[in-house]
Order: structure tokens, then sequence, then C-alpha cells
């Protein structure tokens, strides 16, 4: 049976690694993005895949976007709620549009996304999902970021009560928790930190390569690898889980 996977956030980064692997290993993969551009683009050179717009701080386009998958797509057997933003401020200066903007995306829109989603699976008692958090869900020794910390802790928590409601109901939920991974959020981080610390972008991440102790910068792919993993019949048993894929730059 064909295995049919929506990515949000598909477009770049992370999600388009996701979407890369996925296709490479035969899934059907359906590229979601606020920007459609980016997910067309990346749609076309994978085998197999379709693009849609969707901005996941619309519940409702997230029930859409879900809807519409299943009606021209096909059942959908798997979710990866990857969207993200991130902007960086000291923690007394972060207003209630900083806030807004980043746990609208990160944690609600992560939450009907992957809800509406479940809502399609439970109709046939199976599914998978994964939600991506970040190595700051699990620690908040993060700097200028107590916002995100939140929203990511917040996906933590939310995997977990997901994956209890939804075991009966045959779908498995899990989250996986990237650290300092080489993307373009990554470059606009390194500036901001750079600026905040009053140092530059290349110090910032020497620092960062510093604090990881396989010493390297963390690929999209590290992290599509295991989201793929959770996806197999391999991780058939293993749900509720916020698996570390950092290169051992904070163990729990
Ligand atoms: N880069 C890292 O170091 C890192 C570390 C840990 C966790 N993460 C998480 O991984 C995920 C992907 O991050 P990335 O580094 O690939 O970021 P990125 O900025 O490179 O890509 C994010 C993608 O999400 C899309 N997006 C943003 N807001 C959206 C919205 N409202 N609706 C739909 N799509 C939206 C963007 O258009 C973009 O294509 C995020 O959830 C992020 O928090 C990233």
């Amino acid at each position: 049976m064909t295995s049919i996977v929506g990515v949000t956030g598909g477009a770049s980064g992370i999600g388009a690694a996701i979407c890369t692997e996925l296709a490479a290993r035969g899934h059907t993969v359906v590229v979601t993005d606020m920007n459609e551009e980016g997910a067309r683009a990346l749609a076309a050179r994978l085998p197999g895949a379709q693009a849609r717009a969707l901005d996941v701080a619309s519940a409702a386009a997230c029930r859409e976007a879900v809807a519409a998958i299943e009606r021209d797509v096909g059942p959908l057997t798997a979710w990866v709620s990857n969207a993200g933003v991130s902007r960086m401020a000291p923690f007394l200066d972060i207003d209630e549009d900083q806030y807004d903007f980043t746990l609208d995306v990160n944690l609600r829109g992560l939450f009907f996304a992957s809800q509406a989603a479940a809502r399609a699976m439970v109709t046939r008692k199976a599914g998978c999902i994964v939600n991506i958090a970040s190595m700051a869900g699990k620690q908040g020794r993060v700097p200028f970021l107590a916002d995100y910390v939140a929203s990511k802790f917040g996906v933590v928590g939310l995997t977990q009560a997901m994956a209890f409601e939804l075991a009966p109901l045959g779908i498995r939920v899990n989250s996986v928790c990237p650290g300092f991974v080489a993307t373009d959020m990554q470059v606009r981080e390194l500036e901001w930190e750079a600026r905040l610390r009053g140092t530059d972008p290349a110090s910032v991440k020497c620092q960062w390569i510093a604090d990881t102790p396989m010493g390297r910068l963390e690929q999209p792919q590290d992290v599509a690898r295991v989201v793929a993993f959770l996806l197999s019949a391999d991780a058939g048993f293993v749900t509720g889980e916020s698996i570390a894929v950092n290169g051992g730059a904070f163990m729990d």
C-alpha cells in the first residue's frame, strides 16, 4: 500500500530534508509550506511528490489542507509537523508580538496541524505522527530564546499527551529534538546571537561546534533519517518519545 505523508514547513531546511528522505524511501510526500513557491519547487524534484500551500498558524487552514490531501492524494498514513520559527531577544525584552509569533506557529500551529492529521487517521485506526521539537524543548539553558524554549517544551509535552490518547486508536506520536542544524534558521540565529553577544557569527558557530561532542554542525539529513525511522515499522512499538538528535550537545 502506498504511504502518504504530509510535511509542514517542507520547503526548506529540515523539512525539505525530511521530504527528500521520505520520497527516496518510496513514500508519497505532500510538501506543505506557507512558502508555496518553495514547496512546489521541491515537490517538482521529488518522485511522486505533490505540493500545497499551508500556513499552520491558521487552524482552519490545517483542517482544509488535510481534507484536501485525503480527497486529492489519498488516505494519510503519516504526518510530520515541522514548521517552526525563531527570533532571538533577551527574556526581559520579549513583547507580546514576538511571543504570539513564536507560539502561534511552533505550538498552536503544530497542535492544530497534528490534530487535523490525527482526526483523519482515527477513521482508519492507523497512522503515525512526528512533531519536530528541539534540544530547546528539553533544556531551558539556551540564550535569547525564552519564547522558543516555552513553545518547544510544549511540543514535547503535547507529544506525550497525544501519544497517550491516540495509542488505543492505532496512532503513534513521537518528537525529534534536533541540536545546532545548518539551515536558514541557523544563519539568522548566528547573526542575532553574534549581535546580542557583541561578537561575530563565525565565533558563535565555533562555540556551537565546540558545544557538540561529535565536533560538527548537525545537517538536516541527520534529522530526516531519524524521522524516517520513526515512521518505519522498525519503530512500531515506539510512541510518546522525544528523541534527541544533536551529536551529544545535550544529553538527558
Ligand atoms: N535549525 C536548527 O538548528 C533547529 C534546531 C532544533 C529544532 N529546529 C526546528 O526544526 C524545524 C525546521 O527548522 P529549520 O531550521 O529547517 O527552519 P527554516 O527556517 O530553515 O525552515 C522553516 C520552514 O518553515 C516554514 N514556515 C515558517 N512558518 C510557517 C508557517 N506559519 N506555516 C507553514 N510553514 C511555515 C518556512 O517557510 C520554512 O520553509 C522548526 O520547527 C525548528 O524549530 C531547528
